[in-house]
């Protein structure tokens, strides 16, 4: 791992962080954290108008900023139905040019604000059979298919262990409460396996059909780093992904981030729906 996002930078940034979050001394943050991906943070500005507090990460010691349009950069802190929940509006992603390491710095500040529950989002490409554009996957498990790994290198003890354990990767008891919690709302929730790409050109049809013969649902260029990193420090995850638009050769028309955002922002409200109900659940 690169020095420059180490231990000692994650322990710095969480200080900074947790300050200007309004937490005293070194008492926690919260328990639950949001990663919010493209298009789908308002769940933040929710928690922001109800009296929460927020830290660009651009002020913040050794955190990486987003250069893709539609991810603001901002840690945002409060409460949600009395549970307390710090959220990332924006992530940085590996095609971005960041090491590994770096994308998943955040992840790991986190857990030093207290977070042990961590519910990560995407936006993504579908290809389950019958899966539609505005349709919400339960993630239950993923491909790494981006050939990196955020724990290259020598291992740090004081994150996790040298060959973590990922066959509950996405915890089946927070599967079960999210499905718990989607059916009592009325809100289709599909489930499937997200496959994590490097990205940043969109898939082909011909890997579309080998990503589907590998067993996938979803495609997309985040989340499996952060899920790996996120397992290392010992935390449970849940995953969703919002299908966005249909995956390449499936969809009649071409790709674009403009399809993506419409698609996102269209959902939103559902979306944001389920994961203000999650928020309590999981504390
Ligand atoms: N492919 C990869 N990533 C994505 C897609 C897609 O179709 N949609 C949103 N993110």
């Amino acid at each position: 791992m690169s020095s420059t996002v180490g231990h000692p930078q994650v322990q710095a940034a969480a200080a900074f962080a947790r300050e200007r979050l309004g937490a005293r001394g070194d008492e926690e943050v919260a328990a639950v954290g949001v990663v919010l991906g493209s298009g789908l943070g308002h769940v933040a500005d929710v928690v922001e108008e109800n009296g929460g507090k927020a830290v660009e990460y651009s002020a913040m010691p050794h955190f990486p900023t987003s250069s893709v349009e539609g991810h603001k950069g901002r840690l945002v802190a409060g409460r949600v139905g009395g549970a307390r929940v710090v959220l990332m509006q924006g992530r940085v992603h590996r095609y971005e040019g960041y090491s590994a390491a770096q994308v998943v710095f955040p992840v790991r500040v986190l857990h030093a604000l207290g977070v042990r529950r961590l519910l990560v989002t995407n936006a993504a490409g579908g290809l389950g059979d019958g899966f539609v554009a505005g349709d919400l996957m339960l993630i239950e498990d993923h491909l790494n298919l981006t050939g990196d790994n955020p724990l290259v290198g020598a291992n740090d003890a004081r994150f996790g262990a040298r060959f973590p354990d990922l066959s509950d990767a996405y915890a089946a008891r927070l599967r079960e409460l999210a499905v718990k919690v989607a059916t009592e709302r009325s809100i289709a929730l599909r489930r499937g396996v997200y496959a994590g790409l490097l990205g940043p050109s969109y898939e082909t049809p011909a890997e579309i059909r080998m990503l589907k013969t590998l067993g996938a649902h979803a495609v997309g260029m985040s989340t499996v780093h952060e899920v790996i990193a996120a397992n290392h420090l010992g935390m449970e995850v849940l995953g969703i992904s919002c299908i966005t638009n249909l995956a390449a050769g499936i969809s009649p028309v071409k790709l674009s981030h403009d399809e993506v955002k419409e698609t996102a922002t269209r959902v939103g409200q559902v979306f944001s729906g389920l994961v203000l109900q999650l928020i309590p659940t999981l504390a």
